[in-house]
């Protein structure tokens, strides 16, 4: 297994290129079942779960060609060979889950494992499951499966979400689209990645208004066209760099990321005292010596703060100077980083859903590893900013989400290289 060896202490200063969003392209490719038209996307990532993604449309039917130069996906569900989405794959990756919608949509019937929880929490599929019954699918769930049908068709239905649910938005959505007649969703989440999966729909010939708003209307059509869609920049990768060129200092220009979908993150970025500015091609991030600020904050569905970018601002916040105060109210076992952080020399007290910060003037570099995608990359964010060496272990994570990370942060002069386990 790879790991990645940090040697501390260098600024980062220069162009660091966003692609597209891993959490968006997940749904987009999902969306790709609903059409017997080639559905392409744009400015794709190329990462372990997109392509984790395309092996499991690809056992369903799905012809798919990835053009590396183009970071373009071309996806043609002409026919539906399979309905099934089998435990292991699943179980790899919990948005294989988001097949079960446009599948019962499109074919009336679909058998999708039941993803269970990961480590960051339990993470249950209720609310997803209860969406498609409003909309007239008889689900049972057997030996850990999902078996759901709607023969003669879904209806469309007024949902009413108890909490924000990203995953439930974005999959009832998926389903809707198809449906007959009208699906309103209440309580609707807003994150940017919806209104990208909206966009992409509408291209399709879906008609779906509000999405990016808490109500989100949805008129089912009958079939839906082939399109071409570009994925939205990844606002947590933009937002991953951000914070290490805070924590590292110099100046770094994020090609590509969108100002207005990291307002929350700039707040506390401003707040710290790092300088972020829009420019024409992105985002400036600069901080040029003295410690950071301490800042408070708590996560928050969109536009709040992100669950996603908590892990890399405790890593910032380790080196403010004073006491930072962070919720997790999304996820219930969101900071197994601390302790890691921790073994760097990190000062850090969890209780419940808080960790109190107290910034340290430096860290020392140590072997660290982290159970998963946004834990590890807080580590990274900690070594670059700490003294001397820091090993990451459990590379695998990273790779999930960030598509040549090492590389975009050597080319902006950090020290940082992927090593093969024999060495
Ligand atoms: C998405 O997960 C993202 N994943 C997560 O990113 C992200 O952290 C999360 O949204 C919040 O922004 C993908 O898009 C693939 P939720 P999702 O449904 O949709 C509870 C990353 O690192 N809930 O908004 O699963 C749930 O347990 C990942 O890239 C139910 O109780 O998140 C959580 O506490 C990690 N029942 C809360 O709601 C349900 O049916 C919000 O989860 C659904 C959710």
């Amino acid at each position: 297994m790879d790991r990645i060896a940090i040697t501390g202490g260098a600024p980062l200063n220069g162009t660091i290129p966003i692609y597209g969003a891993k959490n968006s392209a997940l749904k987009l490719q999902a969306a790709g079942l609903l059409s017997a038209e080639p559905v392409i996307l744009e400015n794709m990532p190329d990462l372990a779960d997109t392509r984790f993604m395309t092996q499991l449309l690809a056992s369903l039917g799905v012809e798919i060609t990835w053009i590396k130069e183009t970071r373009t996906l071309r996806m043609h569900a002409a026919e539906i060979a399979s309905t099934i989405a089998p435990y292991d794959q699943v179980r790899k990756m919990r948005a294989s889950f988001n097949v079960l919608g446009p599948l019962l949509a499109r074919v009336g019937h679909a058998t999708v494992s039941l993803p269970g929880g990961c480590a960051i929490g339990a993470r249950p599929v209720d609310l997803h499951l209860k969406a498609f019954e409003a909309m007239g699918a008889d689900i049972v769930i057997e030996q850990g499966y999902v078996k759901a049908a709607a023969l003669r068709g879904l209806k469309g239905a007024e949902i009413e979400f108890p909490f924000v649910s990203v995953g439930a938005t974005e999959h009832t959505m998926l389903a809707a689209v198809l449906a007959k007649g009208d699906t309103v969703l209440k309580n609707a989440a807003r994150e940017p990645e919806i209104a990208d999966l909206a966009d992409c729909l509408n291209a399709m010939g879906a008609k779906v208004e509000g999405a990016g708003t808490s109500e989100i209307n949805i008129t089912g059509v009958t079939s839906l066209h082939g399109a071409k869609h570009p994925v939205v920049a990844d606002r947590i990768e933009a937002g991953t760099y951000a914070l290490a060129a805070a924590a590292a200092g110099g100046n770094v220009l994020l090609q590509g990321a969108r100002f207005e979908h990291l307002q929350a993150l700039i707040k506390v970025l401003r707040a710290a005292g790092v300088q972020v500015d829009a420019e024409a091609r992105g985002l400036r991030i600069q901080r040029n010596g003295g410690r950071v600020q301490p800042v408070d904050f708590e996560t928050e569905p969109y536009p709040g703060f992100p669950t996603d970018l908590q892990a890399q601002a405790m890593a910032l916040l380790c080196f403010a100077d004073g006491q930072s105060r962070i919720r997790e109210t999304i996820f219930e076992n969101r900071f197994m980083h601390a302790p890691e952080l921790a073994r760097l020399g990190a000062q850090i007290a969890v209780q419940g859903n808080e960790a109190v910060v107290t910034g340290v003037p430096k860290l020392l570099g140590a072997p660290v590893m982290a159970t998963d995608l946004r834990a590890s990359v807080s580590l990274v964010i900690a070594g670059l900013a700490a003294e001397g060496e820091t090993i990451v272990n459990r590379v695998y994570h990273l790779d999930r989400g960030f598509e040549r990370l090492e590389a975009k942060l050597a080319a902006c002069g950090a020290q940082i290289e992927r090593q093969k386990e024999e060495q």
